[in-house]
């Protein structure tokens, strides 16, 4: 056998039905969507790419842990068992379940942000940006700028660029930085790691100026296999020893357990400092439930608890990460321009130069999300325009860097026949992509309008 060859570790034991509808049927779907893949029903979709949070499938043992969930409102077995393997793979003091990440963004910053507080990440996810600005804040990205250059090779794309971090508490001043946060991996710029030198190094920055340091750990375990890959030193740590020594750098954390818990449903937020813990057990208890259950079942904490063991097991990572390769690989052997390195959960298109023809303001990246959907039932995400582009205190209208379509993999869901599906698609949306139509904007606004916008083609003459 080749040595090179990735096996998946498991093999499949229920199986759910899915079909295509006819090009047709695809085109009458998308217009009664408003040209929104959000707004169309999962049943009328082939191969859904829209996220890797919550979607994929559950072991054999997580869903017979779900039948012995202790569903007791206080101190239930199933939190216990939570509990310890939060505390064994995380090693923080307080932790508290939520019902998924933005529940924990959203109690932690309604703990620790007054108004006109600014809060520097690599770069904030949407729902991150959105809970700071809901909480008064003001969220600000200071990834390395390598991370804006997609056809850029570099091993830690994700990494903050200290520099900049120093300045920028040097131009703001620590009173209004409540705390300095890395989202590992940056999902935003690509589904790309951050290396555990980078780590340190803002841990340290942050630290030496008393602000605390909190992780968004969505997709840590996968961070944890592109350290043991790249960084020098790692290669015989395992992947659970990596995440241990990542989170030891940090005050606390934020996390979906939907990507890297291996769940459909439910958040961890953790912390060391006992006044933040106490502060936010009081908004927890307010906005989701007491603090042995946080706004999920007994049963969801077991697979929590089953899942989170599951996802730091190298073969398991291994298929993983190879999934996103073998799409990525293939997407580029058909000519399509994709964010590299390929990162962890998704391979990201580079719709502004696959359409350099559409306008920012005709966005670009929703005109080839469309056209992947009417060429073969698939669905992907706009992150461009449509999510980011907003105005200024000014008025004008500012723009993301870059117009990317995400294809998102559910975690351990599909198979290599339905990568290959997703390559021709694309390959016949860049040979087309000349004609394709850009769109205008009919309906929807702020900071999540992406979820509800809906659009209208704009005709090419
Ligand atoms: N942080 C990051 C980096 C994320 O990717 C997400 C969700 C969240 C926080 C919020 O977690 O959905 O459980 O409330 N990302 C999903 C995605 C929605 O499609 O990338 P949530």
């Amino acid at each position: 056998m080749r040595k090179d060859r990735v096996l998946p570790p498991y093999r499949i034991k229920v199986i759910e039905p899915i079909s295509i509808l006819s090009a047709e049927e695809r085109k009458q779907r998308l217009q009664q969507a408003g040209y929104n893949l959000f707004h169309l029903q999962a049943k009328d979709v082939y191969v859904d790419l829209l996220t890797d949070s919550g979607t994929g499938g559950m072991s054999q043992n997580q869903w017979s842990a779900m039948m012995v969930g202790d569903e007791s409102y206080a101190g239930s077995r199933s939190y216990a068992r939570f509990r310890e393997a939060v505390d064994d793979i995380f090693g923080f003091t307080y932790v508290l379940p939520t019902h998924q990440g933005r529940a924990a963004e959203n109690v932690l910053f309604s703990a620790m942000i007054k108004p006109g507080d600014v809060i520097p990440n690599n770069m904030h996810f949407d729902t991150t940006r959105a809970n700071i600005l809901a909480n008064g804040g003001e969220p600000v990205n200071l990834v390395i700028d390598e991370a804006f250059n997609p056809s850029l090779i570099h091993p830690f794309k994700g990494n903050m660029d200290a520099d900049k971090l120093r300045a920028f508490i040097a131009d703001v001043g620590t009173e209004r930085i409540p705390m300095v946060m890395m989202t590992i991996t940056n999902n935003s710029g690509g589904g790309q790691p951050v290396s555990l030198a980078n780590l340190r190094e803002i841990s340290e920055i942050a630290h030496a100026h008393g602000l605390p340091f909190f992780i968004d750990a969505c997709r840590f375990a996968e961070n944890s296999f592109f350290i043991r890959e790249r960084e020098q030193g790692y290669a015989d740590k395992s992947p659970a020893e990596i995440a241990k020594e990542m989170f030891s750098l940090a005050d606390g954390m934020t996390m979906s357990a939907k990507k890297d818990g291996l769940v459909n449903i439910g958040g961890i937020l953790a912390m060391n400092d006992l006044k933040t813990f106490e502060l936010a057990r009081e908004r927890l208890i307010l906005m989701e439930g007491f603090p042995t259950y946080g706004g999920l079942a007994g049963r969801d904490l077991e697979a929590i608890a089953v899942g989170l063991r599951e996802v730091l097991e190298p073969s398991y990572l291994a298929d993983r990460i190879g999934q996103a390769r073998y799409l990525g690989e293939g997407l580029k052997s058909v000519g399509v321009p994709i964010i590299e390195p390929i990162g962890g959960h998704a391979v990201y298109m580079d719709a502004r130069a696959m359409v350099p023809s559409i306008p920012q303001a005709e966005f670009p990246a929703l005109a080839v999300a469309n056209a992947l959907y009417l060429e073969g039932g698939i669905r992907g995400v706009e992150i461009g325009s449509v999510m980011f582009a907003h105005e200024s205190p000014d008025g004008h209208v500012v723009y993301p860097e870059m117009e990317l379509v995400r294809l998102a993999i559910p975690r351990r869901m599909y198979m290599r026949e339905h990568f290959d599906v997703v390559i021709d698609a694309a390959e016949a949306v860049a040979q087309a992509a000349p004609t394709l139509p850009g769109y205008r904007l009919i309906e929807g606004e702020g900071p999540l309008r992406h979820f509800v916008a809906r659009f209208m083609p704009l005709h090419r003459t």
